[in-house]
């Protein structure tokens, strides 16, 4: 099968090349998935888990991509809840190869069925932003109604997934980005914005909840602005950043069949939004991922046209 592969840590994107792999094999409780639609999130290459497997050991060339939309091919030993033929969409496991590829070998349970009428583009969009949106607000941020919530970066791929979720599970939401971002986060959701290179930040006042994507000073500033029993949610890594009188979580999203059944039901219902930018085929992945021009938006391999 054609699979995106990755040999130099050191060379990031740039060290992407599209080859030749064997087609892999479903163990126990795995399905084979014929890729359609699949993606990678940013600094993926950057994570232990794309260049050794759990006990530490080299697992290069590994294929990364984690994301995918597609149809199941075949089914492990003892694999239920699944079948040949189906169209699925999830997460796959960080330490095994991914989904730039092909085909690719996944646990049934991190999958979820997509229903006949959704793209597999879109499918493949929900998958990473719809369940790291959904994890950080309501499981570890516990957000409810009447709270507020700061997010950062609220015009980009995860942000303005928490925003419409935000906003949606009665919150009020006040997105960040740059000046430029302003209407786009709006659209998707933020009652209030603000322009982190033009407005101070802590004008905001207090807030219950802060999902950052952009760690460093930010998070820090951020935890300042917490009510007491509130909490700063990052995907960034772990931080010294702590509100005082409340808790710091960061995380890496996990797969969630519930969370993603959930999560396409309510895209079918119109009440979420993909943020989409570049869709491009395997062959023209390598370049995507190494743009002349920053592009906005979530990249989508269309694996099959
Ligand atoms: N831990 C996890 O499970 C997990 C899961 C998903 C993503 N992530 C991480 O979360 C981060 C965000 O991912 P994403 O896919 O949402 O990226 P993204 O689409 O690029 O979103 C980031 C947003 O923040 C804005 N931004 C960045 N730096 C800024 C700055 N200094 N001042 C103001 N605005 C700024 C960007 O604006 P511009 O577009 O104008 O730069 C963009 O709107 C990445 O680091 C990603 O790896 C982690």
């Amino acid at each position: 099968m054609k699979a995106i592969v990755v040999t130099d840590q050191a060379a990031g994107t740039a060290g992407m090349k599209l080859v030749e792999r064997p087609e892999p094999q479903a163990a126990i409780n795995d399905v084979v998935v014929e890729v359609h639609a699949s993606s990678i999130t940013g600094d993926e290459l950057s994570w232990p888990s794309t260049w050794t497997n759990r006990v530490d050991r080299d697992r290069t060339p590994s294929i990364p991509g984690h994301e995918l939309a597609g149809v199941v091919t075949a089914l492990g030993y003892g694999t239920t809840g699944l079948s040949v033929g189906q169209r699925v969409f999830g997460l796959t496991d960080w330490y095994r190869d991914g989904t730039l590829a092909e085909y690719v070998a996944v646990e049934a349970r991190n999958l979820a069925p997509l229903p006949g009428d959704v793209d597999f583009t879109v499918g493949a969009a929900l998958v990473m932003p719809g369940l790291t949106a959904w994890q950080g607000l309501f499981e570890h941020g516990r957000l409810r109604a009447g709270q507020s919530v700061l997010v950062h970066g609220a015009a980009g791929i995860v942000g303005s997934m928490a925003s419409q979720l935000a906003r949606e599970a009665g919150a009020y939401v006040i997105g960040t980005g740059r000046a430029t971002s302003r209407q786009t986060a709006l659209d998707f959701g933020a009652q209030d914005f603000v322009d982190l290179d033009n407005d101070v930040l802590e004008d905001v006042g207090g807030v219950d909840l802060v999902f950052d994507v952009l760690g460093g000073d930010i998070a820090k500033r951020s935890a300042g602005m917490i009510r007491p029993g509130g909490t700063l949610v990052t995907v960034t890594g772990p931080t010294e950043a702590r509100p005082a009188g409340g808790l710091t979580i960061d995380f890496v999203v996990e797969p969630d069949r519930a969370q993603l059944s959930e999560i396409v039901r309510r895209f079918r219902e119109g009440r979420l939004r993909t943020n989409i930018g570049n869709i491009v085929t395997l062959e023209g992945a390598v370049d995507a991922f190494n743009p002349t021009k920053r592009t906005k938006g979530k990249t989508i391999i269309r694996v099959v046209p």
